[in-house]
C-alpha cells in the first residue's frame, strides 16, 4: 500500500472487483470510458487480475484509490492495450464513483501514481480522454500534462491524447 495525503494506492484485491463494479455501474460514470458501455462482475475480475500480474511484473497498475471514505475508485498506470492510438505505451487512468467526484482525490492520487512511475523510470505518460470530458481533461491538465495530438476512435470519437514527459524530473 503506497501512502501520501488524504489518499491510499492499494493493488486491487479480488473484493475490489465487486466494489469497482458497484461503483462503475453508472451510466455517467462510463459516459466517457470507450463506447461508454457499463460493465458486469466478470469483466471487473478479469480487469482485477490484469492488474496483479501488471503490478507483479512492473510495480504499476490500476490501483485502488482507497481514501478515508473507503475505496473510491481507482488510479493508475497500464498499458494502453486498444487497436490504435499509442499502442503499448504507458497511460495514466483514473475512475471514481460519482459520489466521491469533486473531492480532489483523482488529482491527489494521479500525482502519487505520477511519482510512482518516476521513480520506476518511466520516460513517459499518456493520457487518452474523450473529447467532451472536461472533468478528466482537468485532472491531467492539473498533473501538468498537455494534448499532444487528436484521434478519432475506431467508433468515431474523438480523444485528446495528453501526455507528459518524465525524463529529467524528479
Ligand atoms: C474524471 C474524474 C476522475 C474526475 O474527478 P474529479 O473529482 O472531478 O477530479 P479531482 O479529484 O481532481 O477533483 C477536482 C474537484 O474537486 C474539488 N475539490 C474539493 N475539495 C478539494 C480538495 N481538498 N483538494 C482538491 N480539490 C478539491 C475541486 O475544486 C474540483 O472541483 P471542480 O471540478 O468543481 O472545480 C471523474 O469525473 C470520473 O471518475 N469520471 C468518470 C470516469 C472517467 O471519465 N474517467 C476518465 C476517462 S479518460
Amino acid at each position: 500500500m503506497s501512502r501520501g495525503g488524504r489518499v491510499q494506492l492499494r493493488v486491487p484485491t479480488a473484493q475490489d472487483a465487486a466494489l469497482w463494479t458497484a461503483l462503475f455501474d453508472d451510466p455517467e460514470v462510463m459516459r466517457y470510458v470507450g463506447t461508454g458501455e457499463v460493465r458486469d462482475h466478470a469483466y471487473y475480475v478479469d480487469l482485477v487480475a490484469r492488474q496483479q500480474r501488471l503490478a507483479e511484473s512492473t510495480g504499476l497498475c490500476l490501483f485502488s484509490l482507497v481514501t478515508d471514505r473507503g475505496t473510491v475508485g481507482f488510479v493508475g498506470v497500464h498499458p494502453w492495450e486498444r487497436p490504435w492510438g499509442p499502442q503499448g505505451m504507458p497511460e495514466i487512468g483514473w475512475r471514481l464513483g460519482r459520489a466521491h467526484w469533486g473531492r480532489g482525490y483523482a488529482t491527489e492520487g494521479a500525482r502519487a501514481v505520477v511519482g510512482l512511475a518516476r521513480r520506476r523510470g518511466l520516460p513517459h505518460l499518456v493520457s487518452m480522454i474523450q473529447a467532451g470530458n472536461t472533468a478528466s481533461a482537468a485532472v491531467a491538465t492539473r498533473l501538468g500534462m498537455t494534448v499532444e495530438r487528436e484521434l478519432v476512435s475506431p467508433e468515431g470519437t474523438r480523444v485528446h491524447q495528453f501526455g507528459l514527459s518524465l525524463a529529467g524530473r524528479r
